[in-house]
């Protein structure tokens, strides 16, 4: 298969030299029954890749687990990877299969093999070397055929070094070793991924598209990315959700882009205002704001329906989600001389925007919602000052912020 219908295929994005290789690596290591060590930092696309072995490899029928060995219990990843007899220890009642019998024929994806207990090392180099295994609390060596793909994101020479890897188990499985590169090795690539999960997010939540100005491209081009693509696609979909000013800013863009420390790529900050971390609690606070203001305009449209036995075509909105119902289906509209029906476009009250897909007017009801969100927050944080009797840090802790935005918040909520 050529390089083009493998990203088409498997939906990877990028064009970039590093990634391209690492594609054709994969499409070379396939068909073998090679183990592979897929190595790359967090959220880069190692477990995409071990799709993508796999479904190319005449296993591609056979079945395909995923094994996180640092999220098993060191006294139980044995039982699980390679089955146990029942007693083998306290609470084993029945026997189990282990991973290694049940995808035989198959494969398996060991993820953070650098946590796998030495243990486990050993009974994992001989299932490689000779097919062999045996259950916990048995002696009889059972067969099996699984080909192994691990994958981690420290060095695991490190840990070798250390003496926490086997080194015979390390080589054994680097026989091919597939490097998944950084997002910041291949910045070429890291615009088309965000204009694709953008666009896959606005159609999902029937948003609409955004765009980057030019020096928004150039953060967004910039930064370092530690998170790599998962790290950028989350950030896509939050834009894709909480914006309402369609067109992002570089000022924006930054607000999504957590603090780094140490090794800093960004470009020297583009406006003079001190940036918060858009923390989850703010995210939440909008999307509840959003609710609720949804429910106050279905509130509105059932009354008015059930008024008026219709929508009369002075019936005005301020929902995003009444739009969507609009368009879904067709509304009962008032059958009167004086009114006809006609769909408004809703408008959209929110402070400071000029977007022209929404229309803005204000409305009472509205403005007191985002008074009140100011409320709420001040209030918030006068309990847990309160609470924690003035101590910030512990106010912040509590609130979920970091100690700077909260203090910032202090000093804008006048508090
Ligand atoms: N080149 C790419 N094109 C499109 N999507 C990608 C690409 N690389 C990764 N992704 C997406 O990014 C996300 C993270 O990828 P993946 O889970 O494979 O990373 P990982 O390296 O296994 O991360 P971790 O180390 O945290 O386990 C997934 O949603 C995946 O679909
Ligand atoms: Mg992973």
């Amino acid at each position: 298969m050529d390089i083009q219908e493998i990203k088409q295929r498997f939906g990877i994005i990028g064009n970039s030299p590093l990634l391209n290789r690492a594609i054709n690596i994969a499409n070379q290591v396939a068909p073998t029954d090679i183990s592979v060590l897929i190595t790359g930092e967090s959220g880069s696309g190692k477990e995409v890749f071990s799709h993508i072995i796999h479904q190319m490899s005449p296993r591609k029928h056979g079945p395909f687990i995923a094994v996180n060995c640092g999220a098993i219990p060191e006294g139980t990843i044995d039982s699980e990877l390679f089955g146990h007899e029942k007693g083998a220890y306290t609470g084993a009642i029945g026997e189990r299969k282990g991973y290694f019998e049940t995808v035989n024929g198959g494969t398996i994806f060991l993820d953070e093999i650098a946590e796998m207990p030495l243990g486990t090392q050993a009974r994992l180099l001989r299932v490689l070397e000779s097919g062999q295994y045996i259950r916990v609390g048995s002696s009889k060596v059972e067969k099996t055929n699984v080909r192994v793909i691990a994958a981690t994101n420290v060095d695991v020479y490190d840990a070798v070094k250390a003496g926490k890897f086997r080194e015979d188990l390390y080589y054994r499985l680097n026989t091919v070793p597939l490097k998944i590169p950084p997002l910041r090795e291949r910045k070429e690539d890291i615009f088309l991924l965000f204009r694709k999960f953008t666009s896959d997010f606005t159609d999902k939540y029937r948003t609409p598209p955004i765009q980057l100005d030019d020096e928004a491209q150039q953060v967004l081009i910039n930064y370092s990315w530690p998170g790599n693509v998962r790290q950028l696609k989350n950030m896509a979909e939050q834009l894709a959700v909480l914006e309402r000013d369609r067109v992002i800013t570089a000022a924006t863009l930054l607000t999504y882009i957590p603090h780094e420390t140490g090794r800093s790529n960004l470009p020297m900050r583009l406006d003079n205002q001190p940036k918060e971390d858009f923390s989850e609690r703010d995210i939440l606070y909008k999307v509840l704001f959003d609710m609720k203001r949804d429910m106050v305009e279905l509130k509105k449209l059932v009354a008015e329906i059930i008024e008026h036995g219709g929508v009369s075509k002075n019936f005005q909105h301020n929902s995003p989600a009444l739009t969507q119902l609009y368009r879904d289906i067709e509304l009962p509209s008032v059958n009167n001389h004086e009114t006809q029906f006609t769909l408004q476009q809703p408008v959209n009250n929110s402070v400071g925007n000029n977007n022209t897909d929404y229309n803005i007017t204000h409305e009472a009801e509205e403005v007191e919602e985002s008074l009140s969100l100011i409320e709420k927050e001040s209030d918030l944080i006068r309990k847990a000052l309160k609470k924690h009797k003035g101590k910030r840090k512990l106010a912040a802790n509590e609130l979920g912020i970091s100690e700077r935005t909260l203090y910032r918040k202090i000093k804008e909520l006048d508090l």
